[in-house]
């Protein structure tokens, strides 16, 4: 059974401790810094099972737009994908964006990522058309910086 709970800084360890490898061997480490299992607790999750931790779900609700929330980073074990972990998860997330009065959230993603482009549509998002094309995909050139293309994705709850 998948138990979802707040993150707790604690969590940290453990999460950028399995990061690069819930990747497939990408180097996402740097880009979860601590402060999301500080200050963001309200809107970070973990999942578990048997007290083991399979996913993770770290965002935020937009100091700038009133109305949004801010998916940053989501992650499943291996093991436990297309168990329904991660849609766990957003669904959470959905209802304390909903709860706050909130109906946007945002999230980016690499074109690169076909998993999480898929993953996305599925759980309803909407890709917001760029100016370039990847793989079929709409993308924003540059977004991240020089060559960084992004996908961006909003879905309204
Ligand atoms: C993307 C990721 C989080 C999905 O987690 P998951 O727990 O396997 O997803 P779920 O089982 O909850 O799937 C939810 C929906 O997405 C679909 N989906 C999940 N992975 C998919 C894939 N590889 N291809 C197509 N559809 C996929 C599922 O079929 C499901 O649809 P349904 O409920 O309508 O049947 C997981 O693959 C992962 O951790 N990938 C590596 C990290 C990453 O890329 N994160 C996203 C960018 S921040």
């Amino acid at each position: 059974m998948i138990m979802l709970r707040n993150a707790e800084p604690r969590d940290f360890y453990f999460v950028t401790s399995v990061i690069n490898d819930w990747w497939g061997g990408r180097q996402m480490r740097d880009m979860l810094p601590k402060l999301f299992f500080v200050h963001f607790r309200e809107t970070s999750f973990i999942a578990e099972v048997d007290g083991e931790i399979v996913g993770f779900l770290n965002g935020f609700f937009s100091q700038t737009f009133s109305e949004e929330a801010y998916i940053h980073f989501v992650g499943v074990h291996p093991d436990y994908r297309k168990a329904g972990v991660a849609r766990k998860l957003y669904e959470k997330f959905f209802e304390v964006t909903r709860a706050r009065g909130r109906h946007i959230v945002r999230c980016v993603t690499s074109p690169v990522n076909k998993t999480s482009i898929a993953f996305h549509l599925r759980m309803g998002f909407e890709i917001e058309p760029g100016d370039d094309v990847v793989d079929g995909i709409s993308a924003h050139s540059n977004y991240d910086g020089k060559g960084e293309s992004r996908v961006l994705f909003v879905k309204y709850l």
